[in-house]
């Protein structure tokens, strides 16, 4: 009878918990990808609480904005049109917000023709291009920059130049002031011998240059894929001196191009892991989508190579089967160099990244989107690589499994103890269930979290106060949708607790955000 009892009581529990799931699924999650056409300057927004005179500067943060026109649809989110969004702290207690499209000549000629034009992207479109339309977005290539904001210094002009990035080596130049696009820029190739020559397909590099320790420059990479059977690729290591005066500090051949998202610096080393998840030329042009034209290989190892940034020597070293999308930190510790990465067992899960998978509920829910943070500690006179996985904490399990991965800036290249990301899926069930975390890779009673259901988050990006008592003596700015309002909100988070401590509403929502960079100085 009791037991009847129980069964009884679990299963009506069981059928509620399915019902409440099936009428209300985390309710708003899809505004993260819905178009928000709504652009605005500086309007003001109120904060709960007074702010700090010390938070003084401008966020400006890429993502997604727009994931259709007219009767035409992105198919993967990664295509949606690129979204500005910025914040500015007056440091007298006001703050503003604002946000203005990429005004790019893919989203200008689009917009002309109330269609999405016939441009490289990631994936596709629906309905689809026609052949002829395909050969056309082969030839313009990728035009929209809806990933990253950074900026390089120009000594000559003694002025900062702010740019919006993709993984490819065309960028654009925007106003950070008013988030106006100012032009496309395709910096002179520095390769020596082969400029101007149709033997390489050049334009596959990384939205997130690193800056070179002591200097103002910065690197990035680009891949060049051979064209001509028996002259081999190249993956080249180079110095941004500024927006368009680029340097080749080293170049490598190799057999196969491999998609790469970003890379790390030490003080005398650059690092950089080439998953075996290859450029296919044949069927990138027969698809004109990049997503269907690399090939993953998951028998084959992932290759690490070291740049020694004295010597310009390159060594190549192998380590397990892995894929990464963001690097966290990397610093040298006596003979060895530490880098930690956030990395996935394959990339699939970017393939699930589907605007018509992530607007589903169930759908959505289906794939493995858990990040894995790993510490590999290479050893350059041993020529060897291991690596130690990190595991969450007893009191937040889920630490270890973040991208979108932020630091304190002044512990790049230095040995350091914490780092946020964001989680999804915290219950391994639901996708939409997110949490900002701070990991603390020193300590192991010592992550913590924040998490309100149905509430998304974007990346965090932590702002060291003046005091600098302690490495996570800050603020994380994120913004935050609120789903059961469809509102979004930005929240300051402290850094030490990881609990909000101050909020301001946005006059609009702010669709799914990828990078952000905090400035200093109101721009
Ligand atoms: C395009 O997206 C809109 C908005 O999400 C949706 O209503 C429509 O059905 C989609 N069209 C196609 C062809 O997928
Ligand atoms: C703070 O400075 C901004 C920009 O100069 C100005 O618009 C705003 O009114 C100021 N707020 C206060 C409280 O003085
Ligand atoms: C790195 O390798 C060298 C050469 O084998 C060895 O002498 C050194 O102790 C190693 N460093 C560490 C920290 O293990
Ligand atoms: C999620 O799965 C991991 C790995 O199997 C497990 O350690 C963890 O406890 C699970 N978390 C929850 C909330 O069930
Ligand atoms: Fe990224």
């Amino acid at each position: 009878m009791v037991h009847t009892a129980i069964l009884f009581v679990s299963l009506v529990c069981k059928t509620v918990q399915a019902f409440s799931v099936m009428s209300e699924p985390d309710p708003g999650f899809d505004t993260f990808f819905t178009t928000n056409l709504e652009e605005m300057l500086d309007v003001p927004i109120q904060f709960d609480k007074p702010l700090p005179s010390w938070l003084r500067g401008t966020l400006i943060r890429n993502g997604l904005g727009m994931f259709e026109v007219g009767r035409r649809n992105f198919t993967h989110s990664f295509d949606a049109f690129g979204k500005l969004a910025s914040w500015k702290f007056y440091g007298n207690g006001s703050a503003s917000f604002s946000t203005n499209y990429i005004k790019s000549d893919f989203y200008k000629d689009s917009i002309a023709k109330d269609d999405i034009a016939p441009y490289l992207m990631f994936e596709s479109v629906k309905p689809s291009f026609n052949e002829f339309q395909k050969m056309e977005a082969l030839l313009r290539g990728i035009d929209n920059m809806n990933v990253n904001v950074y900026r390089f210094f120009n000594r000559q002009g003694n002025n900062y130049e702010y740019v919006v990035l993709n993984d490819f080596w065309k960028i654009y130049q925007i106003n950070p002031e008013s988030l106006d696009t100012i032009s496309s820029v395709t910096a002179d190739l520095p390769h020596k011998g082969h400029s101007g020559s149709y033997t390489f397909l050049s334009f596959l590099s990384t939205a997130h240059p690193l800056p070179e320790y002591g200097t103002s420059n910065h690197f990035t990479f680009v891949s060049s894929v051979s064209l001509i059977p028996g002259i081999k690729s190249m993956i080249s290591l180079i110095r941004i001196k500024s927006m368009e005066e680029r340097e080749e500090v080293a170049s490598w051949p190799v057999d196969r191009v491999p998609y790469m998202h970003s890379f790390s610096v030490t003080k005398n080393y650059v690092i950089i892991f080439a998953a075996p998840f290859f450029v296919n030329v044949m069927n990138m042009v027969r698809y004109a989508a990049p997503i269907k034209g690399l090939d993953w290989k998951s028998n084959e190892p992932t290759t690490v190579y070291v740049i020694n940034l004295k010597t310009k020597a390159v060594t190549s070293l192998e380590t397990a089967n892995v894929f990464t999308m963001h690097h966290v930190n990397a610093f040298e510790s006596g003979s060895e160099i530490i880098v930690d990465i956030s990395s996935y067992p394959s990339p699939s899960f970017v393939k699930n990244l589907e605007v018509s998978i992530l607007k589903d509920p169930i759908k959505r829910n289906l794939f493995d989107a858990h990040a894995y943070l790993r510490r590999y500690i290479i050893n350059l006179s041993k020529e060897s690589i291991i690596f130690e996985p990190i595991q969450g904490s007893r009191t937040v399990p889920f630490s270890h499994n973040l991208d979108l991965p932020t630091i304190n800036e002044n512990y790049r290249y230095k040995e350091y103890c914490f780092v946020y990301g964001v989680v999804l899926k915290i219950d391994n069930v639901t996708l939409s269930r997110e949490a900002i975390v701070k990991k603390d890779l020193c300590r192991d009673d010592n992550d913590k979290y924040w998490y309100v259901e149905n509430h998304y988050a974007s990346e965090a990006v932590f702002i060291p106060s003046p005091t600098k008592k302690t490495e996570d003596d800050g603020y994380l700015l994120v913004p935050i949708l609120d789903g059961y309002q469809k509102k979004s909100y930005i929240a300051i988070i402290d850094a030490v607790s990881m609990e909000i401590i101050n909020k301001a509403d946005l006059p609009t929502y702010v669709p799914f955000n990828l990078h952000g960079r905090f400035f200093d100085g109101v721009l």
